[in-house]
């Protein structure tokens, strides 16, 4: 299957105005103000079934089409802080070939009619904020953005916000918050952000690789986008695999492949010698599966969520039988203790309480009853808290009891962890 995003990584000085054109770069943006009006493009967005990357899937043309339709000034932020665990695609994107997210980015903006985006870049990203910069320099000269792009009445600003490395900053509300210079307390919705938004206005939050994947959209029709992938499930993903596979990295396949060709073929499968024992499909706040609910799935946003996990953000860890399941745990229930911004009480307290639980169980001090203690506080923390966040630190924590009960128990009977798996903590 061609490559569509990442068809031209690699290539040398991608980054510049001068290679990106050379590829046919600006054409498409080009051809959008001169053929279409705003409308036209939402519709083409929409019938492409374009579902976000960010994390949730939610179809972009449909969240377009929330936007009120009123003459308020409106916004449009790019999140590009792409925080969560196992994640690393739109980074590939942003320092490659930023002038392709610029692309699709003003190209949304016009059909979405906005004047003024942001891109809220994650503060570690400091050759990718060059890079962008760079770019949305050179756009400018080269009249793609400010007023009168390419001698129409249309008009685009973007701004670069650079974020300081906070894990709740990628929660669209939360980001808001902060790019308007407040603690980034994320938001209770309804409103939702297509009403009141940042600065009080309607605004649209879209991810990179969805913006992105605008341009494309736009150069070569609804119907390609919408041939590629199963119903409702269209288009191509980058995955980033990480963990314990030969190759791990950033693959762009058609949404739907089999879970395990993701692995076995694209990522060169497992270590010599080592059989898969987990996978985190998508980013740390996915569900764990088992290596058997693992190789029977596909990978696409309603396969993995009938499986009980989520494509989320695209961030997939393989784990292999060395790795402790309870010690895999017990990391990433401490970065959802560092990382929730303390706002509610299920989660500021929920989330420290239940990494200083796995902490006790990993390092052989576990009581009877820890286990089912940390599910109760689970059902404690899960939907009453005013983000996503909260339920995000118990599913890693719920799916891991669930399906490696034993292995728990065994830390607690035998205080240490099963042979053969290796402590990195
Ligand atoms: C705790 C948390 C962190 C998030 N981090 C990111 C992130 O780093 N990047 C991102 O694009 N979306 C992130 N999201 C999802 C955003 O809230 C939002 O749904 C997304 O940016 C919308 O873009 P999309 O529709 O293109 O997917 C996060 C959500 C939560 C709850
Ligand atoms: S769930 Fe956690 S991160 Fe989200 S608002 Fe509440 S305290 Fe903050």
């Amino acid at each position: 299957m061609e490559k569509v995003l990442t068809q031209h990584i690699g290539l040398p000085n991608l980054w510049t105005m001068d290679t990106y054109r050379s590829l046919g770069g600006y054409q498409t943006l080009e051809k959008a103000l001169r053929d279409y009006k705003p409308d036209e493009l939402v519709t083409i967005v929409r019938d492409a079934g374009l579902r976000g990357r960010g994390g949730a899937g939610f179809p972009t043309g449909v969240k377009w089409g929330f936007l009120p339709k009123d003459n308020r000034q409106r916004y449009l932020v790019c999140n590009g802080d792409e925080s969560e665990p196992g994640t690393f695609k739109d980074r590939l994107l942003i320092e490659n070939d930023p002038h392709q997210i610029l692309e699709g980015l003003i190209i949304s903006c016009y059909a979405v009619q906005v004047r003024l985006a942001f891109i809220y870049l994650r503060g570690e990203f400091f050759l990718g904020a060059q890079r962008l910069q760079a770019a949305i320099d050179e756009a400018y000269a080269a009249g793609y953005l400010g007023p009168n792009i390419l001698g129409t009445d249309v008009s685009v600003e973007v701004l670069v916000h650079r974020g300081a490395g906070a894990y709740i900053c990628g929660e669209e509300t939360g980001l808001i918050e902060s790019l308007e210079g407040k603690r980034a307390y994320p938001r209770i919705k309804p409103p939702f952000p297509a009403n009141i938004g940042a600065f009080g206005m309607p605004t649209v939050v879209n991810n990179i690789e969805t913006l992105a994947n605008v341009r494309h959209i736009v150069e070569r029709g609804a119907a390609w986008y919408n041939s590629i992938g199963p119903e409702r499930n269209r288009g191509m993903r980058m995955w980033c695999v990480s963990g314990k596979v030969k190759h791990p990295g950033v693959y762009e396949l058609p949404l739907g492949m089999p879970l395990r060709d993701i692995i076995f073929k694209h990522a060169g499968g497992l270590h010599e010698g080592r059989t898969l024992k987990a996978v985190i499909p998508g980013g740390a706040s996915a569900r764990i599966l088992t290596a058997d609910e693992a190789m029977a799935v596909d990978s696409d946003f309603d396969a993995l969520q009938r499986a009980g996990s989520m494509g989320g953000s695209g961030g997939m860890m393989v784990l292999d039988d060395t790795v402790c399941i309870v010690q895999s745990t017990l990391i990433l229930a401490e970065f959802y203790h560092d990382e929730s911004c303390g706002q509610c009480s299920p989660c500021r307290e929920g989330t420290g309480w239940m990494a200083k639980i796995l902490h006790r169980i990993e390092h052989g001090d576990g009581r009877p009853g820890d286990i089912d203690l940390l599910l109760h506080m689970g059902t404690n923390i899960f939907g009453r808290t005013i983000c996503p966040l909260g339920d995000a630190a118990v599913w890693p924590v719920e799916s891991a009891i669930n399906k490696f009960r034993a292995e728990f128990e065994y830390h607690l009977r035998e205080k240490h962890c099963l042979p053969g798996t290796t402590s990195i903590l």
